[in-house]
């Protein structure tokens, strides 16, 4: 707090002007208003009430976890030190995006992009509660997103990371940037059309391209059911396995045959 000593030397300056001095007056008095509320303000900086809120609501903060881990860690290797990845889609910035910060060396740079905002179909919220609570907390999603990447620009080792909050429909990047692109998105079929579209033409010639949700390697019959479900994220197919049909749908259309592995598919573009 400011001496008493300061008090009288910054008034007797600002009386001089009463402008000043009604600008002076009213910045002490709300610095005396609100000082008292600090442990408010510390409560919403740190993030107190956000964490308390997704603890209680949100089942599942990553979204990815086990052999996916592996395999997006297997592809990292592939990659130069200096290497330029994008990741579509990060929601809390707990699962596919730690993975990426911690495989990546401090000479690359790592792009998150997430819209962090509504894209649940109609059919899927009236399906379930899982999905309507998705839609709604794309803000707490993006502040966690923040605080991860805030946590790891304290590290050393940590690659440089830029945030970014747009779906790639109206992000401008140059043709050939990136070593790798990771999609996992919006799981509709046009979005991920529009993902992988975006990827190809993005990634230098021999990238990777990769993504999560391909339970079952595509092929015409599966297609042929995705196409029946083109509003839905994740739909058994006729054997009762549960998948994603656009993820399938587009990764087949647009790509043909990927590696796979646990739900994580893969591709290098060719040279
Ligand atoms: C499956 S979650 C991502 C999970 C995350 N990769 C993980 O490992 O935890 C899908 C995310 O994609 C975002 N999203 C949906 N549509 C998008 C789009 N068109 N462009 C970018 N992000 C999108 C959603 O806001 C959501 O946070």
């Amino acid at each position: 707090m400011e001496s008493k000593v300061s008090i009288i030397r910054r008034l007797a300056k600002a009386s001089r002007n009463p402008i000043l001095f009604a600008q002076w007056f009213r910045g002490r008095l709300r610095h005396y208003l609100l000082w008292p509320l600090w442990p408010l303000r510390a409560i919403f900086e740190r993030g107190w009430l956000e964490n308390a809120f997704v603890a209680l609501f949100v089942p599942r903060k990553s979204q990815i976890g086990g052999e996916n881990v592996n395999v997006l860690r297997t592809l990292l290797k592939l990659t130069p030190p200096d290497a330029r990845v994008l990741e579509i889609g990060t929601y809390f910035g707990e699962g596919s995006t730690r993975v990426f910060i911690d495989g990546l060396s401090n000479q690359a740079s790592f792009f998150v992009m997430d819209k962090w905002s509504e894209y649940i179909s109609t059919t899927d919220k009236a399906k379930a509660r899982f999905y309507r609570i998705m839609d709604g907390i794309s803000y707490f999603a993006a502040t966690n997103t923040l605080r991860v990447i805030r946590e790891a620009g304290r590290r050393e080792d940590s690659p440089s990371i830029t945030m970014i909050r747009r779906s790639c429909n109206d992000l401008f990047v140059r043709d050939g940037f990136f070593d790798l692109v990771f999609i996992d998105g919006s799981h509709y079929y046009q979005d991920v059309r529009t993902d992988i579209e975006f990827a190809l033409r993005i990634l230098k010639p021999g990238g990777i391209i990769c993504g999560d949700d391909l339970e079952i390697l595509p092929s015409a019959n599966l297609a042929a059911v995705a196409k029946q479900n083109l509003d839905q994220d994740y739909v058994p197919n006729p054997d009762g396995l549960e998948f994603h049909p656009g993820v399938a749908l587009a990764v087949y259309e647009l790509l043909g045959t990927v590696e796979m592995k646990a739900g994580t598919w893969w591709k290098v573009t060719t040279k």
